[in-house]
């Protein structure tokens, strides 16, 4: 069979192009470790009030993790517990979050902490808050009626 000459280019284009891609995604799941979040973590959502660590929201200081606190949230309709936290500027923390009734949405704004609370499932994320300043928690599932009012308040302080 005979390759003209641009196609022989176009196509080790193309092969290194998809060996590329998949090596970046492979080392990106694999070696980062990013990967969607398994739904493993189940709750009863009538027994949120109960169950820990929903049962006491709010930021813990923790021992032996990979992390310094747990900051635990509960959202429901139309408000999030705690409605207001404060934590220290450079604290490597792990956010757990989930609903007692509705899908709604957990977006700190301006970090890159975005999830989606479903009834029934516990949504987890590790970030550290570098910058000191107030960071508005806000709800971007649409909940009802009062979905636009539903904001928590996070203090970075030094
Ligand atoms: Cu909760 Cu929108």
């Amino acid at each position: 069979m005979h390759l003209h000459k641009f196609e022989k280019i176009w196509l080790i284009f193309g092969v290194a192009m998809l060996i590329v891609f998949l090596s970046t995604v492979g080392v990106s799941a694999f070696y980062l470790g990013n990967q969607p979040p398994s739904c493993l973590a189940t709750i009863d959502p009538q027994k949120v009030d109960e169950t820990a660590p929903f049962n006491k929201p709010g930021l813990k200081k923790v021992e032996g993790k990979d992390w310094d606190y747990e900051l635990v949230f509960v959202a429901s309709a139309f408000n999030y517990n705690p409605g207001q936290v404060q934590i220290p500027k450079g604290a490597k923390v792990k956010v757990i979050a989930t609903t007692k009734d509705v899908v709604h949405g957990f977006e700190i704004a301006g970090t890159n902490v975005n999830m989606m609370l479903e009834p029934g499932y516990i949504s987890e994320y590790v970030t550290t808050f570098n910058k000191p300043g107030e960071y508005t928690l806000l709800c971007n599932e649409y909940c009802g009626a009062g979905h636009h009012m539903m904001t928590s308040k996070i203090e970075v302080v030094e």
